[in-house]
């Protein structure tokens, strides 16, 4: 939610800002804007809808070169998404811009108290109280950083604040509360970002930056204090990937890239995982094999897509390790008063590693005294810092705001750990683990496979263009890839799509089914036949009723091939691993519908990638 950048150095701040939100765009595209400081003075611009328009504004009307410079682009949480409530603010006197992420929710009460003063405020934003109150504040505190530190103790909810001062001008000052913010360290030049993405073209040298911090640029230095101005240690980390794998490297959209990446994700997230003796390494681990042996009960917290990675590892987590695991939405699990201790392994799903329900939640968990493990794929983001223990998906930067790869990998994750969980505990010999390795390392031909033959899907896509409601439906690991099926329709494409466990149909869902109606049906492989047969009948129960059933079945299962109108042939693979190859042919289902439709397959209506507000 809403990218923020900061830059100063000998380059074009303009030119660094821009190109930052041009990669940030992701997280929200309400409106773009950019304050530059020049000859002691600020210029700023600022136009509501995508960047485009930031950027024909700024062709129409120039800003000054400038070295010093802060940018935005917003999703809109105070404040209609117009050219009035985009980013930066600026006080009274126009000496101070202000972007920010998140929301300040003592807001109204600041406001009022700063309209009593006689500040007069021009937008609907929670922001533009932070510009009112940092006026005051520098009325008496010469120096920005104090300025900015004594403001956040005024503050609650969540933040990131990146400020340039007129009269500070090779200074930018950032500071984080809950929200994400990354410095990058450049050599006679510094950066802030919301990710690393912002400044990756021009350096791969950040700093984490932690919770309640302020951080001070200038070209040579970066000071990081606590709220109260206390100097505090940094870490530094190195990015391991580049520009490159942040471009759309030929593709129409970044959604199609990433959905190709996924054989390279997948492997990539189980490479170096098992050891040539034989046993598991998960090497972010920080909990002890004695810990683990504790663990009476397992809950993953997640939200969206991630949250079905989850749904997926509970059949792989209970089957291997025979702990019982649960699985919820992360925004739903602290309101209801869980159960869980010490003995409770939380596990919390995240790609971004910033979403704010699975913070809260995993916050929630460990005051709580459980011990939380996070599948991430943001190095360095908030809530790996904050879990006991990480295991890293190694899927590259996804920039498309429907997760494709980031779901795919965490899928493995959960394996792993299921898996690792088995091992310490003794659930499953040596030779067993080293079997159930080797088959997850076939996966990335499988998926591959399912990638070659997507032209098939695609055409199906267009086909099924003008529909305007689809289902789907599966049982067990299968219902979960229903789910992400709907999920990435409707995100996409705008049209009702809903995903249902097969067996539920005839307890009401059955209702919706009328001719024409397209009905995607994951049949669980021949080897499962009593969960097969079943899914089997459920599809002649929808084509009874007039259902265009499209069914995804494995190669060489010929009876299920009667009873569908289209068929997405599936490899053949392990039940517990078939949402790995059958969840591809529904992401470029959705993809291709939403594309033919003309819809904006990257940056759909009314999302945000990284959702850092609750
Ligand atoms: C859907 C999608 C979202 C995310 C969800 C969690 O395509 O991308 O549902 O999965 O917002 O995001 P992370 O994994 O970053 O916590």
């Amino acid at each position: 939610m809403c990218g923020i950048v900061g830059y100063v150095g000998e380059r074009s701040a303009l030119d660094v800002v821009m190109g930052g939100l041009r990669r940030l765009e992701y997280r929200g595209y309400d409106s773009g804007g950019v304050a530059l400081i020049n000859d002691g003075k600020i210029t700023s611009a600022k136009k509501a809808g995508k960047l485009v328009n930031l950027d024909k504004e700024l062709q129409a009307h120039p800003l000054p070169l400038s070295h010093t410079g802060i940018g935005h682009t917003r999703w809109a949480t105070h404040g209609a998404p117009n050219d009035r409530n985009a980013h930066p603010h600026l006080d009274a006197d126009g000496r101070i811009a202000v972007v920010h992420n998140g929301i300040i929710e003592n807001f109204a009460e600041l406001r009022a108290k700063l309209e009593a003063a006689g500040h007069e405020m021009l937008s609907d934003t929670d922001t533009e109280t932070v510009a009112h109150l940092l006026h005051d504040e520098l009325l008496h505190t010469p120096d920005l950083s104090d300025a900015v530190r004594a403001v956040c103790l005024q503050l609650e909810g969540a933040f990131t604040l990146v400020i340039a001062d007129a009269n500070h001008p090779d200074v930018v000052v950032g500071a984080r509360r809950n929200s994400p913010l990354v410095v990058g360290r450049g050599k006679g030049e510094n950066f802030l970002g919301s990710d690393v993405s912002a400044f990756i073209d021009y350096t791969r040298d950040a700093i984490e930056l932690g919770q309640d911090q302020v951080v001070t640029i200038t070209p040579e230095d970066i000071v990081v204090t606590d709220f109260h101005g206390n100097q505090v240690e940094t870490r530094d980390y190195h990015v391991d990937w580049d520009v490159s794998a942040a471009e759309k490297g030929g593709y129409d959209w970044f959604m199609l890239k990433e959905i190709a990446e996924q054989p390279q994700a997948v492997a990539d997230t189980l490479l170096g995982r098992y050891s040539a003796e034989g046993s598991l390494q998960l090497d972010e681990m920080r909990l002890s094999d004695e810990e683990l042996r504790e663990v009476d009960k397992i809950i993953v917290i997640a939200c969206g897509t991630a949250m079905y990675a989850g749904l997926v590892a509970k059949y792989a987590i209970e089957h291997w390790t025979r702990i019982p695991c649960e699985v919820e939405l992360a925004s739903e699990f602290r309101y209801r008063d869980p159960i869980i201790d010490r003995s409770t392994l939380v596990v919390a799903i995240s790609q971004s590693g910033e979403t704010m329900d699975t913070l809260m939640a995993v916050r929630y968990a460990r005051e709580q005294h459980a011990r939380v493990l996070s599948i991430c794929n943001t190095n360095g983001s908030t809530i790996p810092r904050e879990s006991d223990a990480v295991i890293y998906t190694h899927a590259g930067p996804e920039v498309a705001v429907a997760s494709t790869k980031g779901f795919l990998s965490q899928i493995v994750a959960c394996y792993l750990l299921g898996l690792y969980l088995a091992q310490v505990r003794g659930m499953k010999y040596g030779d067993e683990i080293a079997r159930i390795m080797t088959q997850l390392e076939q996966l990335p031909e499988a998926i591959q496979r399912m990638l070659d033959e997507g032209e098939h899907v695609r055409e199906l896509a267009r086909e099924l263009s003008a529909s305007k409601s689809i289902l789907f439906l599966g049982r067990h690991a299968g219902y979960p890839v229903a789910l992400e099926g709907a999920l990435k329709l409707k995100e996409l494409a705008y049209i009702h799509a809903e995903g249902f466990a097969a067996g539920e149909l005839k307890h009401g869902p059955i209702a919706l089914i009328e001719d024409g109606l397209p009905v995607f049906v994951v049949v669980p492989p021949k080897g499962r036949d009593q969960l097969r047969d079943k899914v089997v009948s459920n599809i002649q129960e929808v084509r009874a009723r007039g259902a265009l059933t499209i069914v995804l079945a494995e190669d060489d299962d010929e009876e299920v091939a009667k009873y569908a109108d289209r068929l997405i042939r599936l490899p053949k693979v392990p039940t517990l691993f078939q949402p790995l190859v059958a969840t591809v042919p529904l992401q470029i289902f959705a993809c291709e519908f939403a594309a033919e439709l003309g819809h904006d397959v990257d940056q759909p209506r009314n999302l945000a990638k990284s959702v850092t507000v609750e």
